[in-house]
């Protein structure tokens, strides 16, 4: 049975378009600016199969339901993960801990290209999926894509998650004011 099989039956037109998506009238700047002051919690989205591994540094992420407990990310399309991350049909959420600069700009492509050399950076291992698992994360949430919404210039990544890794306790990595801080 697949996911829209398991729709809820609340959903009743959720489906349909409100407005179409070139309404909005904010620019790039403007909106950039205002997306500055809010703080989020760093991620290394990491997959690995078929379609070979790939990573990217990601505040696009959020808690979508616990029962079934689900998330979503969002993933600029032409990023070189959307390949790999629609051909293995799944990824992991790594949370990062205050102090793990290094490994969010090198999965940022500030400091590392290929996802070869990427995955240099950090100590990894796998959960459920196979997706790389990094083992200092202050969770990791390894998940299976059930659909995927193209929206604007980004792809929308809804997943169950299969999986939970909780790290020892600690401050993470949270990005605000264009600057990496702690919580
Ligand atoms: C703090 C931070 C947060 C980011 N969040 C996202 C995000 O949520 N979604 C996204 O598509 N890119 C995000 N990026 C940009 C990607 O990490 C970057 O574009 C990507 O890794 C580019 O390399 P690639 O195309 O080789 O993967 C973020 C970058 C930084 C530094």
């Amino acid at each position: 049975m697949s996911w829209i099989d398991h729709r809820p039956d609340d959903a009743a037109g959720a489906f349909e378009a409100m407005a179409a998506a070139t309404t909005g009238s904010v620019d790039a700047a403007t909106f950039r600016e205002a997306m500055s002051r809010l703080g989020a919690a760093v991620h290394v989205v990491t997959t690995d199969g078929p379609g070979g591994k790939g990573g990217f540094t990601a505040t696009a992420v959020c808690a979508l339901s616990d029962a079934p407990a689900m998330l979503l990310v969002c993933l600029n399309r032409r990023s070189r993960s959307t390949g790999p991350f629609h051909a293995n049909g799944v990824f992991c959420v790594n949370t990062l801990r205050a102090g793990e600069e290094t490994i969010a700009n090198a999965f940022a492509r500030r400091t590392a290209d290929t996802a070869q050399e990427r995955f240099t950076v950090g100590e990894w291992t796998t959960l459920s999926t196979g997706s790389p698992v990094l083992a200092s994360a202050v969770v990791a949430l390894d998940c299976r894509i059930v659909e995927v919404k193209s929206v604007a210039t980004h792809n929308v990544f809804i997943a169950a998650i299969e999986a939970v890794r909780l790290g020892d306790a600690g401050p993470a990595l949270v990005y605000h004011d264009r600057a990496y801080k702690r919580v």
